[in-house]
């Protein structure tokens, strides 16, 4: 579980290399890079950026109840006409909702899809983690999610979660950039096989203009954005950038066809030397 592997199933869209996948177990392959559609309006913004993502080479969607963008989600990738197999799809509980095994079957609803491929707890809640983990696993047992993953927990709250549950979860879903960098969650995913996924991987769009980043982006030749995806992806960390600009979601695809220099990667840790989540 968690192991890097090298080539994606599909070839991607103009001009971007593959996407590599990382291996969440039991068969179940999620690639590195997924379009997240937070603050996407539902109907054509929505439907649009997802459009253009598949166009791109993206097959992984990262959306949520909280959003209320999913029928947009599913209305889009049925119109993309790319095999179901193929594609990787995430949505989130949204825990002011009691339960989660009503919840699955409406998101689903909405998403026009007969399972997803990762199923989170957006956020984490405070005493209603064990209830609310083991009707994760139920989901899992029954096939409406593949996986199943949280979101929003540090060391310590997952920890906890592995401790009491027969599945651990496959993905926890934090904010991760160089200004945001939860070292020592790194660091703990890694030695209990969760696969660690970067919200926020641009920090939103406001630390493009940042001095290392900018220096690192002029010597690549590349974006300042690129440069922060690749610094995550070299971490092992799987990224889903938002934007609803066609042309920024292809750049953002093209990841895969450069590396950072270990000097590179330093400089970046550097910049935040460990936030707690
Ligand atoms: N689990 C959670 O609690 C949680 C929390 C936050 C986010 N998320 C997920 O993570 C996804 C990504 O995070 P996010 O939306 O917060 O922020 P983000 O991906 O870090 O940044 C998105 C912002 O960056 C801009 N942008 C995108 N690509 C760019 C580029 N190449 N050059 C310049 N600017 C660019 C976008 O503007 P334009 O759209 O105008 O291009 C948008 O304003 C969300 O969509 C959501 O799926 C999850």
């Amino acid at each position: 579980m968690g192991e890097a592997v090298g080539e994606a199933a599909e070839p991607p869209g103009a001009g971007a290399p593959a996407v590599p996948l990382r291996d969440l177990g039991d068969g179940v392959m999620m690639p590195v890079l997924g379009l997240g559609v937070w603050q996407l309006s539902a109907g054509r913004e929505t439907e649009q950026a997802v459009e253009w993502a598949l166009e791109a080479g993206y097959r992984h969607i990262d959306t949520a109840t909280f959003y209320r963008n999913e029928r947009s989600v599913g209305a889009a990738l049925r119109a993309g006409g790319i095999p179901r197999e193929q594609l990787f799809v995430t949505t989130k509980w949204l825990p002011l909702r009691r339960d989660p095994a009503a919840e699955i079957g409406r998101s689903l609803e909405r998403l026009g899809l007969d399972y997803v491929d990762l199923y989170l707890i957006h956020w984490p809640l405070p005493g209603r983690t064990g209830r609310g983990w083991r009707a994760f696993e139920a989901i899992r047992e029954r096939g409406l999610a593949r996986a199943i993953g949280v979101s929003n927990y540090g060391e310590e709250r997952l920890a906890g979660l592995i401790a009491g549950a027969r599945r651990s979860p496959a993905v926890d879903q934090v904010h991760f950039s160089p200004l945001h960098f939860p070292a020592a969650l790194l660091a703990s995913c890694r030695r209990s096989g969760v696969v660690l996924e970067a919200y926020s991987p641009l920090e939103r769009g406001r630390a493009l203009a940042h001095p290392v980043i900018v220096g690192i982006a002029r010597r690549l030749e590349r974006s300042p954005a690129q440069v922060m995806l690749r610094w995550a992806v070299q971490h092992d960390v799987v990224v889903i950038p938002k934007s609803a600009r066609r042309e920024r979601i292809a750049e953002n695809a093209r990841i895969f066809d450069f590396e950072l220099a270990p000097e590179e990667m330093a400089a970046l840790d550097r910049i935040d030397p460990g936030a707690a989540v």
